[in-house]
């Protein structure tokens, strides 16, 4: 009797999960003889323009199960995910579990699958910026210590892993796999008519976007954030996508309406993943301090200053365009760019839009190798 095809639950939960689980899930519903992909959206993000909008644009079908979580302190966001998910795995119990990045839901959905004896897989593995007040940080050493497969991005995620204790066979560098959306995505992206439609030309811009706790939960810090961003927008026009912890943020502390009369400073709604790479594509440099766009950045050899201390993608600094900057010193920075003092970089090792397929042979070779019974058994 030929093996029915393996379940595999990919969960989605937040913004930067689904440019990562999209490429997976493509090719694997290209391979449907071998593999039945379903889409847990746990609703982390919920706003159309940090959800439907992702799936609209990285042709994704409607999710096969929500779980509606939504928004809430630590503890109630990755509870609630666990006891959701946790009904749903007993009730429709998946051959494999593949969880992606770092947000609260990929833990919760680890801890989940790993307790009833399902195998996970975390891509992205590896990860680690050493700053445990990061939440992300907690949720990646959790996720990484309990998951049976990992997958990283570069090889600075085989070294940590490695250097944790984690034995090789559970490792296996894929490559990036956001780098596969992109380049999915990348005649759409081109033709989007985004930047010329906000009024910008090519390379007279910076692209801006902020949401670590870190930089925008307190009134100081973020107000020493707006006064840099309105001094820099002196000789770069901004234009900046706001995220919604970022906006509520602004509006609490009474921010928000100085920075949007700024005449050089454009204040947007978050936007979906074609508008938004448009933009960064054609920017002169990016300020932010997301996780993803500095990896995006330094495929394009876009000059990229993250305002944080550290980084779990050190990758993007010794081999990309990115560079860790303090707030002190954002206007040296901005000098830098302008000035052409800027390194384009490289672009690492598997960052070459077939992480996808790497990913997949993985799991063929998984299942061959564990002879992992099928849910259909
Ligand atoms: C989360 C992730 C972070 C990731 C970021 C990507 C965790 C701990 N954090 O941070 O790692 O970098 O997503 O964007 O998992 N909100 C809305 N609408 C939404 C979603 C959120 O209004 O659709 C608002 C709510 O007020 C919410 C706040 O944003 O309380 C924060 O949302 P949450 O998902 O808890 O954390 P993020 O800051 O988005
Ligand atoms: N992004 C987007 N629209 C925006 C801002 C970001 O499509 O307005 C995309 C972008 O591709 C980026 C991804 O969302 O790589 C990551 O999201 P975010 O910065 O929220 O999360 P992080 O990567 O920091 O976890």
């Amino acid at each position: 009797m030929p093996t029915p095809p393996r379940k595999i639950h990919l969960i989605a939960a937040a913004r930067p999960n689904f440019m990562k689980v999209a490429p997976l899930y493509h090719a694997l519903a290209r391979r449907g003889d071998a593999f039945a992909p379903c889409l847990v959206h746990t609703g982390q993000h919920y706003d159309p323009n940090m959800s439907d909008a992702f799936f609209r644009d990285l042709d994704l079908p409607k999710p096969h199960h929500f779980l509606g979580i939504g928004s809430g302190s630590h503890a109630e966001q990755t509870a609630g995910v666990m006891v959701a998910y946790e009904r749903l795995c007993l009730s429709d119990r998946p051959d494999l579990v593949v969880v992606v990045g770092d947000v609260n839901s990929t833990v919760a959905a680890a801890l989940v699958a790993t307790k009833l004896h399902i195998p996970c897989a975390h891509l992205e593995a590896g990860l680690r910026s050493r700053d445990r007040r990061m939440p992300e940080e907690i949720n990646r050493l959790v996720t990484d210590a309990i998951s049976d497969l990992l997958w990283t991005p570069s090889v600075d995620g085989d070294e940590n892993l490695r250097a944790e204790g984690v034995p090789a066979e559970k490792i296996e560098c894929v490559g990036n796999i956001m780098i596969d959306s992109y380049e999915m995505m990348r005649a759409r992206i081109s033709a989007d008519p985004g930047p010329a439609a906000l009024g910008f030309r090519p390379r007279e811009f910076a692209v801006v976007t902020l949401h670590r706790p870190s930089n925008v939960d307190h009134r100081e810090s973020l107000g020493r954030l707006v006064d840099g961003l309105k001094s820099i927008s002196e000789r770069l026009p901004l234009v900046f996508p706001v995220h919604p912890r970022t906006r509520k943020k602004l509006e609490e502390f009474g921010l928000l309406s100085g920075l949007a009369a700024n005449q050089r400073i454009r204040i947007i709604e978050p936007l979906g993943y074609i508008a938004f790479m448009a933009l960064v594509q054609a920017a002169r440099c990016v300020v932010t301090d997301s996780g993803g766009v500095q990896e995006e950045t330094t495929y394009l050899g876009i000059p990229c200053i993250t305002l944080r201390d550290t980084t779990e993608r050190p990758i993007t600094v010794t081999e990309g365009s990115n560079r860790l900057v303090r707030l002190e010193g954002l206007a040296a920075a901005v000098d830098d760019v302008l000035a052409g003092r800027w390194q384009t970089g490289r672009r690492p090792r598997y960052w070459d839009g077939q992480a996808a397929g790497r990913v997949v042979d993985s799991i063929a070779r998984w299942f061959e190798r564990t002879g992992s019974p099928t849910t259909a058994r």
